[in-house]
């Protein structure tokens, strides 16, 4: 016999109630979240000035945006290509200030007054920079991806050889740096090249450093 007292409470019964209890709880922490969403405060936004390619230019920018970005979603440089994103391939590859750098590991409100130059700045189809034209004739790209990485870096590889900046595999730390094809291979070794151009490169740069 059964105690009418009681209703019969069956397993259907209890799981409608607990996912009920459960909506009641979490309630308050989902409209608080969606609050928080909605008034969470702007990004903070910093004017940065900086020369590209000779030209000046002043651009706000959230702050958090990388000189890579910088370059081809505000300035329309869209020369300086996105490999990685992570400083692995050298894709990104531009000069600051005349020294090599991987423009998406560094923020651009860091180049507050900075010199910027990217393969646009190096040399036009008309009148292309040494470093283009030998790269050009040593058919050093096939896809292009990292081209103009490529010729950045070599550019200022060539230049960190001239002012005798030593690298890993520099035997005589005292005397001038000679731009042999291991010298450059050990400098241009953070360039990657999917297609595999890499004898044709250090071929241009060769012709390059000996004018
Ligand atoms: S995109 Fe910067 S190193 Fe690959
Ligand atoms: S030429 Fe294709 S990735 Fe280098």
């Amino acid at each position: 016999m059964t105690n009418s007292k009681f209703l019969p409470l069956t397993r259907r019964h209890m799981l409608a109630a607990s996912a009920a209890s459960a909506a009641v709880v979490n309630a308050p922490h989902a409209a608080l979240a969606q609050r928080s969403r909605n008034e969470a405060a702007p990004p903070p936004q910093m004017k940065v000035k900086m020369k590209v390619n000779g030209k000046p230019h002043e651009v706000e920018l959230d702050t958090r945006t990388t000189l890579l970005d910088t370059l081809r979603e505000h300035l329309q440089l869209t020369g300086t290509k996105k490999g990685c994103d992570h400083g692995q391939c050298g894709a990104c590859t531009v000069m600051v200030n005349g020294t090599r750098v991987n423009s998406c590991l560094s923020l651009a409100v860091m180049h507050e007054g900075d010199e910027v130059t990217t393969i646009e700045g190096l040399g036009t189809p008309d009148d292309l920079h040494p470093m283009q034209e030998a790269f050009v004739k040593h058919d050093g790209y096939q896809c292009g991806y990292c081209t103009p990485g490529q010729i950045c870096s070599a550019v200022a590889t060539l230049e960190e050889i001239r002012k005798g900046i030593p690298s890993h595999v520099t035997g005589d730390l005292t005397g001038a740096i000679a731009p042999t094809n291991m010298e450059m291979r050990e400098r241009m070794s953070g360039n990657i090249c999917r297609c595999g151009a890499y004898s044709n490169i250090a071929d241009a740069m060769s012709e390059v450093a000996e004018g």
